[in-house]
Parts: structure tokens; C-alpha cells; sequence
């Protein structure tokens, strides 16, 4: 995948890791579509695009509200724009214990980042087939490879990402389609302040290990890098990377460890 004068449509571009891999990818002088629900900060974005070379529109929607999300690809659509590659980096965290968390905390955390991806990927996705193929990425996390105290839902909701776009990427290889998975670890973003609590409040505190994280301008020139070999996983991050093979190669040792981590 070469980006140059390419149409790529990115979602959470607003903030964080989504942010930094549009302004690192509109250094290839592309044409990019920057999605999330915060105009002025996705205006700023833009703004930073265009001054690197590249054309820049945003597009609002909320991925917890399938109206928003559907009509705002109708709107792009209509435009008959080719959309040769779709990265979803929007998403939101989680910072309770699953006693205490209510079930409908639990379906928002889906809404957001499990049905709202799977909604525009949805709406893209015909047209992409279409007009002969496409890319599409996907953010999940580590903790879409295990679970995770503290992080029950968002843990679930990555995990339901992987057997989602493993499936669209099987059935549509015949449509040109590549799918590339996400994996980040610790990234210094404000994903644990945007975070949601038992009640569905932001968690409001930068973690210890986000602080730690490698930075968002890093890992944005990894994510893009890997993007354009169009690799299948994409994994990033720090040491923390590390538990993925212990959950896989070790099991007793994850349990172990997972069962003493702090939860915060
Ligand atoms: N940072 C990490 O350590 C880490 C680790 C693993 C995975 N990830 C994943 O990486 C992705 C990016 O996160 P980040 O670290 O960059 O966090 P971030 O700085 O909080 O950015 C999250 C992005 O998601 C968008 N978003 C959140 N809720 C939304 C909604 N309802 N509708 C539309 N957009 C929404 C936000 O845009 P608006 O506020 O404008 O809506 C923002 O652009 C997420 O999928 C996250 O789960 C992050």
C-alpha cells in the first residue's frame, strides 16, 4: 500500500495514536477523511494534513450511534470517492471490575468500539469490493490476545474485533480486501483519561504505564510502515508486547501473572 494520492479515510483521528498516523501519512501527500465526534480538535488535525501536503476533510459521527456512523458514509459515498483504504483507530477504554460494572456500561464499551467499527466497515465495504479492493485496518489491543483485570468489556469488545475482520478478511480475499490487525500495548495517548468508569464517567487520570507508553509519533511511523506492507498483525509497543507469547506459549505463567496485576 503506497499512500501517495491515495483517498484513506481514518477514524479517532481526532487524538492519540489515530491523530498521529494521519499527520504521519499526510506527509505522502494524500487525501484523507479524519472521522470522530470533537470538530475543532479534528479541524486542527486537518489543518496540520494540509500543511504537510495533503488534502483533508472531517467527517463527524459517533461510533456508539449507527445513524451517525451509516448517513455519515452515505454522505461520503455519494461523493463517489474511492475509498482505497479504511483505518479505524476510534475507540474507548475501561476502568472497572466486572462486579460492579452494570450491563449497559458493558454494551457501550461494545457499541463504540466493536458495533461502530463494524457498522462503517459494513458501509464500505461493497463499494471497496467494487472498485476492485481495498485496505483495511482495525485497531484492537493486547488485550484482544488476553484477558485483562480491570478491563473486562474493552478486553471482550477487542477480542470480538479479531474473529470479526479474521472472518471479513477470509471472505473477501477474493475482493482484493486486505486486512491488517492492530495490536497496540502500552501507548503514552489519553485513552485511560478518556476511559469509562462503573458509571460510565471518564476515568480522568493518565495511568502509569500510558505515561510509560512509547509516544504516539513512534508508534504512528511503526503502524505506517507495517500498513504499507500490509501486515496482517501489527504489533507495537514495549516489553509489554511480551505477555501475547507468554499467554500463548506459557498459559500457567499468564495466569499466574495476570491474577497479581495492580488494577490500575
Ligand atoms: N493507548 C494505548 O495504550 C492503546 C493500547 C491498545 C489499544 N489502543 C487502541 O488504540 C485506539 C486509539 O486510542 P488512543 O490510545 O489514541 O486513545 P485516545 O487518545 O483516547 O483516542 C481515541 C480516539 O477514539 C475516538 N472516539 C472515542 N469514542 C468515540 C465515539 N463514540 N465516536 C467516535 N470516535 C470516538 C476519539 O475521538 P473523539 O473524542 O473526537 O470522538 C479519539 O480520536 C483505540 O481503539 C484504543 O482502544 C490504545
Amino acid at each position: 500500500m503506497d499512500f501517495f494520492a491515495k483517498n484513506i479515510w481514518i477514524t479517532g483521528a481526532s487524538s492519540g495514536i489515530g491523530k498521529a498516523v494521519a499527520i504521519e501519512i499526510s506527509k505522502a501527500k494524500t487525501n484523507l477523511i479524519l472521522s470522530g465526534r470533537n470538530e475543532s480538535k479534528l479541524k486542527e488535525v486537518a489543518a496540520q494534513c494540509k500543511k504537510n501536503g495533503s488534502t483533508a476533510q472531517v467527517i463527524l459521527f459517533d461510533l456508539g450511534d449507527e445513524k451517525s456512523v451509516v448517513s455519515a458514509a452515505e454522505a461520503v459515498l455519494s461523493k463517489k470517492i474511492k475509498i482505497d483504504a479504511l483505518y479505524h483507530f476510534g475507540g474507548i477504554s475501561q476502568r472497572s471490575f466486572v462486579n460492579e460494572t452494570p450491563l449497559d456500561i458493558d454494551r457501550k464499551i461494545f457499541e463504540v468500539n466493536f458495533f461502530g467499527t463494524v457498522a462503517l466497515t459494513k458501509a464500505v465495504l461493497s463499494r471497496m469490493a467494487e472498485n476492485g479492493g481495498g485496505q483495511i485496518a482495525v485497531t484492537s489491543s493486547i488485550v484482544g490476545k488476553f484477558g485483562f483485570p480491570y478491563r473486562s468489556a474493552y478486553a471482550a469488545s477487542k477480542h470480538a474485533l479479531h474473529g470479526f475482520f479474521e472472518s471479513l478478511r477470509a471472505e473477501n480475499k477474493k475482493n482484493n480486501i486486505r486486512v491488517s490487525v492492530i495490536i497496540p500495548g502500552r501507548i503514552k495517548t489519553d485513552i485511560s483519561l478518556n476511559a469509562i468508569d462503573k458509571n460510565g464517567q471518564p476515568h480522568s487520570k493518565m495511568d502509569e504505564g500510558q505515561e510509560k507508553g512509547k509516544s504516539a509519533e513512534t508508534t504512528a511511523k511503526i503502524i505506517c510502515r507495517k500498513l504499507k506492507k500490509e501486515q496482517k498483525e501489527i504489533l507495537v509497543g514495549g516489553t509489554e508486547l511480551l505477555m501475547v507469547y507468554i499467554r500463548r506459549f506459557i498459559p500457567s505463567l499468564y495466569y499466574y501473572m495476570s491474577s497479581r496485576v495492580k488494577p490500575l
